[in-house]
């Protein structure tokens, strides 16, 4: 009896195991694949800022927000104060302005998703690009037409030294643009 439950176990039940476990992995690798390589992601984010209202219609700077363009690697999301500085008195009836308001008053920094991820092991630089007159759309795409911001290019290892080998003919707008470095402590840090 024993022995035929073993049997059992490792002729029937061992490879059922294995094969859901390598179907469920394959189903989340090509499920999962928009989020990785980052093209497509759109989140949802907890309040429902649009950039097409802000920085489109009202034409708001990206600078005015994103403060960290041109003096640090990092871009930075604005804090809630930024927001409170107009919407204190703009439309401050509105449900997603009460939501505001509410992290405001409680000292919270709003939980935003984030949308475009390096991985931690390579080093990307905002100033770095923007100090050189590359603009957003180049990497970021029409942000100013999203009411909900979406990766548009990818930002693996490949698209990144694409451009750098190709500068001058991709960003042949900006006049005396020398190629990207390419050697690997430029990014590998
Ligand atoms: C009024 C402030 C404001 C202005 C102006 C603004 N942004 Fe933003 N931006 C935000 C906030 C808040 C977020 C986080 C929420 C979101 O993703 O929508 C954000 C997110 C982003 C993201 C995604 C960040 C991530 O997580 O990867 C990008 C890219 C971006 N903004 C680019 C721009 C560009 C380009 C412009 C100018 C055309 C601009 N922003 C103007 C406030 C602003
Ligand atoms: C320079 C002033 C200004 C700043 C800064 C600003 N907003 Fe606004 N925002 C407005 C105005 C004005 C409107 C209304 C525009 C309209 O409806 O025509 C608006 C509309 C909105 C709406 C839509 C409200 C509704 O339902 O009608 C949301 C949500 C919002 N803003 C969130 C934010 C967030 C989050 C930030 C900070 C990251 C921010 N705003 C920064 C001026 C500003
Ligand atoms: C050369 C390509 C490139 C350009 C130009 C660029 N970005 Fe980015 N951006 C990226 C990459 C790559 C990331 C992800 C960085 C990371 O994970 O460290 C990113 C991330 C962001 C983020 C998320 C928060 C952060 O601090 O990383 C915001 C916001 C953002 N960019 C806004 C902007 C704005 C606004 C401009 C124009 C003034 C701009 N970016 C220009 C490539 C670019
Ligand atoms: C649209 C074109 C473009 C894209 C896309 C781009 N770069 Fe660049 N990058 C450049 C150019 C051009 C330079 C050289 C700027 C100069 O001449 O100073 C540069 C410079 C750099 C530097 C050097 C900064 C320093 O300290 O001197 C780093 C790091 C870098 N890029 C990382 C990245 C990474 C990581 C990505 C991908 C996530 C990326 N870049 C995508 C065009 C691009
Ligand atoms: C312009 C920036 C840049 C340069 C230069 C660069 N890399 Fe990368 N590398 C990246 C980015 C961004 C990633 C993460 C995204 C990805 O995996 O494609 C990465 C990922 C990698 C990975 C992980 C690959 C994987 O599939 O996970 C290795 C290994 C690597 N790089 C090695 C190198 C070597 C070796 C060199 C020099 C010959 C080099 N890189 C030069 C930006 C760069």
């Amino acid at each position: 009896m024993k022995k035929s439950l073993l049997d059992y176990t490792l002729r029937i039940r061992l490879p059922i195991v294995v094969f859901v476990a390598a179907v469920a992995f394959i189903a989340t690798y090509f499920l999962s694949r928009a989020e990785r390589d980052g093209v497509g992601y759109a989140p949802l984010q907890p309040v429902a800022f649009s950039h097409k209202l802000h920085a489109g219609t009202m034409q708001i700077d990206c600078k005015n927000c994103h403060t960290g363009v041109t003096s640090s690697p990092s871009a930075s999301v604005p804090a809630v104060s930024i927001c409170m500085n107009c919407h204190t008195v703009a439309r401050k009836n509105r449900p997603e302005i009460i939501k505001l308001t509410k992290y405001y008053e409680e000292g919270l920094a709003l939980p935003w998703k984030r949308v475009h991820k390096v991985p931690d092991f390579a080093y990307f630089n905002h100033s770095a690009h923007v100090n050189r007159g590359i603009d957003c759309v180049n990497c970021h795409g029409q942000v100013q037409g999203m009411d909900v911001v979406s990766q548009v290019s990818e930002f693996t290892m490949a698209a990144c030294l694409n451009c750098h080998r190709n500068a001058p003919e991709i960003l042949s707008n900006l006049p005396g643009i020398k190629k990207g470095p390419d050697y690997c402590s430029t990014c590998h840090r």
